[in-house]
């Protein structure tokens, strides 16, 4: 069992007659049902022995791949392992290709994570429709990648996708970038200039920080959300333009709206579907999958030794808070590549302020204790400090009680 927990080897061949039990099959088939939880995809051939056929059909119903009766010949035993590891072989690669169009359904995408699956669910299941979607992260959670691949999955996707960051823009050129204006609409107008939202004719216009957008300017993209046409700065004529809107915003929208700083009309135009986008600490396992992948990218990229991470680093990653989302751990590794010069990223070189009680403890008894100690604290909050009243809250006796205070060092007195 220890080599097959090392190696875990495509193919076994196993005797049913194992010690202790050399003539009967218990121990053979205890193995076997071993072996298949551990490796599931090995494929283990069972010698059994003359007429022992029945054991022989009982394996296979168990999970064996196949069976052969003793003595050994060489040739068939041979013919029947070839074709074991070939099968083998063909579901190992059938395996990764499956894996693979799952990290690539949404291109650039990568998770591993119930959260994202079913982000990732919501934006298939709309990117052919034209509906308005507004997605909703912090910084760095990746809305841009979103809307791109929104864009991508669409019918759309051989028309432009333009993205306007209503944020970074002063107020007085936003409305020039979404409409355009025409020759001569102000001073150092000398010739016409299309708005985004024309060039994204036929495409998806994707409006970044919305929450960012002045009022009037509001009103403005209210008017074209309504009537799906424009009219440029010192024009006259009122454009048709066929775009699929996309939205994203860090900041929380409906305190926006209870202010007044954002057009509940506007909010109902661009929210047809809304989707959450969760901060990178609240995907399972994601930091580190992408923080694999970060490595591998960015190692190649600058011809860098950096392959993996050391344990220290690896479980600071895992449960860091990354309050900057996937483009602070995006960052950080990068960081940490270009400056390392050894085979492993150490947490050093991620530059992480680790204090120790982001790190998640996995031991047991730490875990419990810690539990123990808040359950106390809390029964004797909600008991005024009667200590008959707390144990009985708690299920002990006051004896047991006065043990864990005191194995615990807890100021019960305050
Ligand atoms: N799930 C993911 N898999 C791979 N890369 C990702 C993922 N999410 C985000 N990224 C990468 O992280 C970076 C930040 O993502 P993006 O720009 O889409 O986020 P954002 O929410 O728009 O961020 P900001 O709030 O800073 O504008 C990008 O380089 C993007 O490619
Ligand atoms: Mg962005």
């Amino acid at each position: 069992m220890a080599f097959v927990e090392k190696y875990r080897p495509a193919v076994v061949l196993l005797d049913l007659g194992l010690p202790p039990d050399p003539d009967g099959t218990t121990e053979g088939f205890a193995i076997l049902n071993e072996i298949l939880s551990i490796t599931p995809d090995t494929k283990i051939i069972v010698a059994s022995g003359h007429g022992a056929r029945e054991s022989a059909i009982r394996a296979i119903s168990e999970g064996a791949y196949d069976f052969y009766q003793k003595p050994v010949d060489a040739d068939e035993i041979g013919f029947i392992v070839d074709r074991a590891f070939r099968l083998y072989d063909l579901e190992q690669e059938n395996k990764k290709l499956q894996q693979r169009e799952e990290t690539t359904r949404l291109p650039g995408l990568v998770t591993a994570s119930e959260q994202m699956e079913q982000v990732c669910s919501v934006i298939e299941r709309v990117s052919p429709t034209s509906v308005s979607v507004l997605l909703l992260g912090g910084s760095g959670t990746g809305k841009e990648l979103l809307a791109r691949a929104l864009h991508d999955l669409s019918d759309r996707n051989n028309m432009p996708f333009v993205a306007i960051n209503c944020g970074a823009i002063p107020e007085n050129l936003i409305e020039s970038e979404l409409f355009g204006f025409e020759k001569g609409a102000f001073t150092g107008a000398m010739k016409q200039v299309k708005g985004k939202i024309e060039l994204a004719e036929g495409g998806t216009l994707f409006l970044d920080e919305i929450g960012d957008l002045p009022l009037p300017l509001q009103v403005k993209l209210l008017r074209f959300l309504q009537e799906r046409v424009i009219e440029r700065i010192g024009g006259r004529k009122e454009i048709p333009v066929d775009v699929r809107v996309i939205s994203a915003t860090h900041q929380r929208l409906e305190d926006q709206i209870t202010d007044g700083r954002f057009r509940e009309d506007l909010f109902y135009r661009l929210s047809e579907i809304v989707v959450n986008i969760p901060d990178l600490k609240d995907r399972d396992g994601d930091a580190l999958l992408l923080a694999h992948n970060f490595l591998n990218k960015f190692s190649r990229a600058y011809d860098k030794r950096a392959k993996s991470f050391d344990k220290d680093a690896a479980r600071a990653i895992a449960s860091y808070d990354w309050p900057g989302n996937v483009r602070e751990l995006e960052n950080r590794i990068k960081r940490a590549v270009i400056m390392s010069d050894s085979k492993k990223i150490t947490l050093d070189d991620l530059e992480i302020d680790y204090s120790d009680d982001h790190i998640e403890t996995l031991n047991l008894k730490e875990i419990r204790e810690k539990n123990d100690k808040a359950a106390m604290l809390k029964a004797l909050s909600l008991t005024n400090g009667n200590i008959s009243e707390t144990a009985r809250l708690l299920g002990i006796s006051r004896p047991t009680f006065y043990g864990l205070v005191k194995q615990y060092d807890l100021n019960i007195d305050k």
